[in-house]
């Protein structure tokens, strides 16, 4: 057992923030060599009930919930910030290029450490990333973040049409290498799988129906794929499937709408694909730093609060522009205030600072079906969590200092933070230096 004494951030079961200014978090291991929270709260009310257990004491910093990326793409680390018309050119120009790389075993395993090390310095604790169409780029994540204890959730890329020599797999052989991933890495320690068609572009009937098949074959595995993110992405969807409602419904029709499903963008949506959304349990990740860089849209926040669907924050990296979940929420919030145009102007919104740090913690871990277990610092989750310095940078130290409230501390990291605020991680009840 082991306590730490700081400010502590966690969340109710309604998604408001809990701050006790002097916090006491008490970890303990769990089954299967988990280390998780056993009490957390004020250090006045809970520290008698602990009197031998050994207490780090952090004056000045906040222990919160390690963040959640809800969609990544770790092989595009090194393809971040490549300039494109759009997303298509994007992909034909730098994306898939790149990722041929990623057939030799040696690349992939460089790239995933590298990958690994970004996101325990950025404070992302559980990320939901694609690999490459290459069963190789898929084991060299898995075996780093077993290495490292990280909770991750992986899968290989599903592409067999339209995509060039080198990214292009087969059907019925990738529909195999997908049942072998699930049951080599899926459920292994903190590790699981996701079934990861590219987007129904890149994707035959016949493999997208092979995908629904293993999707309704292991219920407990995730599926993440790209939705409604461009007009000509969308367009082209449409061409190709046109017996189908709606891109999204694309989806549906071929079995991939279901709990533990995690849709990238969502940005062009009608209320009836928001509502099939929500009556099919599937989640959406909100990449507002890719959206803006790659022109794509802006995500209606309003709309996925008037037709409620699951949704949690995610960097997109390499469309999207950095690893740092402060750059992200701060994107997600210039996102929502951004009014949307057209035939019915409404105003943005201005999203609350707890609601954007729930959207990249504990309601990205409601997303991904993995609520009490991360994102969160309540008596039951895994001890991933992050030691914050609201003092980091001259700037930050005077701003949050002057604020006076839960709302102006959150807002004042959100908009001036970086991984520099980022003191140390701890992941399964370890410390680890950044
Ligand atoms: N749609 C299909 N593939 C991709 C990708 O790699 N990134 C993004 N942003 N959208 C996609
Ligand atoms: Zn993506």
């Amino acid at each position: 057992m082991q306590a730490w004494r700081a400010s502590l951030l966690r969340f109710d079961d309604q998604g408001h923030a809990l701050f006790d200014r002097d916090g006491l978090l008490v970890t303990s291991p769990g089954a299967d060599g988990r280390q998780v929270v056993l009490a957390a709260g004020d250090h006045a009310a809970l520290a008698s009930a602990w009197p031998d257990v050994p207490v780090t004491h952090l004056p000045g910093r906040i222990l919160a919930p390690g963040f959640i990326d809800t969609h990544v793409h770790y092989p595009q680390t090194e393809i971040i910030g490549s300039p494109a018309e759009g997303l298509l050119p994007w992909l034909e120009h730098y994306t898939f290029p790149h990722e041929a790389r990623f057939a030799d075993p040696a690349h992939a395993a460089e790239v995933a450490a590298f990958f690994c090390d970004e996101l325990m310095r950025h404070g992302v604790t559980t990320p939901l990333t694609f690999c490459t169409s290459h069963p190789a780029s898929v084991d060299a994540l898995f075996t780093e973040a077993e290495r490292r204890g990280l909770r991750l959730i992986a899968g290989k890329v599903l592409q067999d049409r339209h995509s060039p020599d080198g990214v292009r797999d087969e059907t019925e052989q990738s529909l195999v290498d997908t049942e072998a991933l699930i049951r080599r890495w899926h459920g292994q320690g903190r590790l699981g799988y996701a079934i990861t068609p590219r987007f129904a572009p890149s994707c035959s009937e016949a493999q997208l129906r092979g995908a629904g098949e293993l999707a309704a074959r292991y219920p407990d595995v995730w599926i993440q794929s790209h939705v409604a993110e461009n007009q000509d992405e969308i367009a082209w969807a449409r061409a190709l499937f046109p017996d189908s409602r709606s891109y999204l419904a694309i989806y549906n029709d071929h079995g991939l709408m279901r709990e533990r499903a995690m849709y990238a963008h969502c940005i062009h949506f009608t209320d009836d694909d928001r509502a099939l959304m929500r009556d099919t349990h599937t989640a959406a990740a909100v990449c507002p730093t890719s959206n803006l860089f790659l022109g794509s849209g802006f995500f209606d926040f309003a709309a996925a609060e008037r037709v409620p669907f699951a949704h949690g924050l995610a960097s997109d990296v390499g469309g999207g522009t950095s690893f740092s979940p402060f750059v992200t929420m701060r994107a997600a919030y210039f996102v929502g205030r951004t009014p949307t145009t057209g035939l019915h102007t409404k105003p943005g919104v201005s999203l609350a600072p707890e609601r954007l740090w729930w959207l990249h913690t504990a309601g990205a871990a409601h997303a991904l079906g993995l609520d009490g277990v991360v994102g969160n610092l309540q008596p039951g989750c895994e001890a991933d969590f992050v030691v914050l310095d609201p003092a980091a940078t001259p700037l930050l130290a005077r701003r949050t200092r002057e604020a006076e409230s839960l709302a102006e501390l959150l807002f004042a990291l959100i908009v001036l933070g970086d991984d520099r605020a980022v003191a140390q991680m701890v992941i399964n009840g370890t410390p680890l230096s950044r």
